[in-house]
Formats: structure tokens, sequence, C-alpha cells
């Protein structure tokens, strides 16, 4: 029955645009589009990191959200929370978020390329990133957020396959993704290691509160 009221209301042929947009919302609310991903996320088996992880690292925030972080994977308190960014790097881009560009961090929606962290905070391997990133995808396109920014390496390689690229060339481009527009920055722990990142990250971020609208702080608080 199901099937069936999804069927009509992604056929065009039947329904009109309007109606079909209707139809999938009335049948698909985001939050239950958003649940069936990750009840699949919960189960999934698809590499080596489900079976050493703690706990599945989902994503966190607003499923309406006009904007989207993208990190590389859980750490370790990640991984015993559940949440992403709350170690010592999400504490930074918690700042960025709310002392930085000045809105609650629970207005935007932050994931990750892999959703179970990976053993001793490795890179998650080639297969591992591969096997996870259609549950990213997935959140995307439930979201379908204003602007998305990628923060660090993993996260330009896996979402949008620009393997040699690095942060110093990415932050000057703007990509899309799906037509949303993408911007690059540091990773919050590249920012921890490196102080002299703080001043492009700043930058970047307020390319993509310009970009958004958002008024610009003369001072940082
Ligand atoms: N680093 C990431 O890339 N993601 C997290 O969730 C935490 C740290
Ligand atoms: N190298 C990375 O992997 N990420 C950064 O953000 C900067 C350098």
């Amino acid at each position: 029955m199901e099937f069936l009221k999804w069927q009509c209301a992604l056929n065009p042929i039947l329904l009109s645009p309007e109606e079909t947009a209707a139809a999938a919302k009335a049948v698909f609310s985001r939050e239950q589009a958003m649940k069936q991903v990750f009840d699949e996320a919960s189960r999934c088996a698809s590499c080596r990191l489900g079976k050493s992880r703690t706990n599945l690292v989902f994503g966190d925030g607003n499923l309406y959200a006009d904007l989207m972080f993208i990190g590389e994977g859980p750490g370790e308190e990640e991984d015993l929370q559940g949440i992403p960014f709350v170690g010592r790097a999400g504490q930074l881009l918690t700042k960025i978020i709310e002392n930085g560009m000045r809105i609650p961090r629970s207005s935007v929606y932050i994931a990750n390329i892999v959703k179970c962290r990976p053993p001793e905070n490795r890179e998650p391997l080639t297969d591992e990133a591969n096997a996870c990133i259609g549950y990213l995808k997935r959140q995307i396109s439930v979201i379908r957020p204003r602007a998305i920014v990628l923060l660090g390496k993993t996260a330009l390689r896996y979402l949008l396959g620009h393997d040699k690229m690095s942060i110093r060339e990415a932050r000057a481009m703007t990509f899309e993704y799906e037509g949303i527009p993408v911007f690059v920055t540091y990773h919050p722990s590249a920012l921890l290691r490196n102080p002299d990142y703080k001043k492009p990250t700043w930058e970047d971020i307020q390319r993509v509160m310009r970009f958004l609208g958002l008024p610009i702080p003369s001072k940082l608080s």
C-alpha cells in the first residue's frame, strides 16, 4: 500500500508536478525519510567499522537547516555519545557556528563521511568511505540545504571526488553537489594543530554567511 502511494506520488503521468510534490510530502515527511536512513545505517554491516564502534554517529541538528557541515568521521567522544563533533574539534566547530556565525548549533545539520568511528582515529579507508557515503547523500537529499560546508580533505575527497586537491586550492573555489553550492574549508582539528588556519577559515565562513544573507559581525565575541 505504501509502495502504491509512492508510485502514484512519483508518477508524473498521473499527477501534476504540484500534486506530486504535495503527495510526496504527505506520504513521507523529512522526519520519516531521515528515520528510514537512520534505521538502515543502524543495521549496516557494509564495512568493518560497524563491528568496533560503540555508537552509530549518524548526524545532529535541524532537518530543515539551510546549512549543512560535513566532517570526516567520529572520534572517541563522538563514538561514546553517538553525536558528531562533540570532542575537542567539535567544540571548536560549535564555537565557529555560535560565536562566529552567531547562529545556534541546533539550527544547522552536522554529519560525517563515515558514521562509525575508525579505530585509533585513523582516516577512513577508501572502501569504508565508499560503503558509507550513500547514507550521507541520502541525508543531503532529505534536508536539501541551501549550502554545504565541507570540513577538510576527507569530506572533499569523498563527497566531490577531488582526491588530489588541497584545502588551500579548494577553498578558493565554489563547487556544487546536486545543485547545492558547496564551500570548502579547513577541518577544525587542523585549526587546533595549526592556528595559522584560523584566519582563512574565518574568511571562508564569512563567505558562507554572505551567501546565506547572515550579518557579518565586525568583531568576534
Ligand atoms: N572529526 C570529524 O570529522 N567528525 C566528528 O564528528 C568529530 C571529529
Ligand atoms: N589537511 C587536511 O586534511 N585537512 C585540513 O583541513 C587541512 C589540511
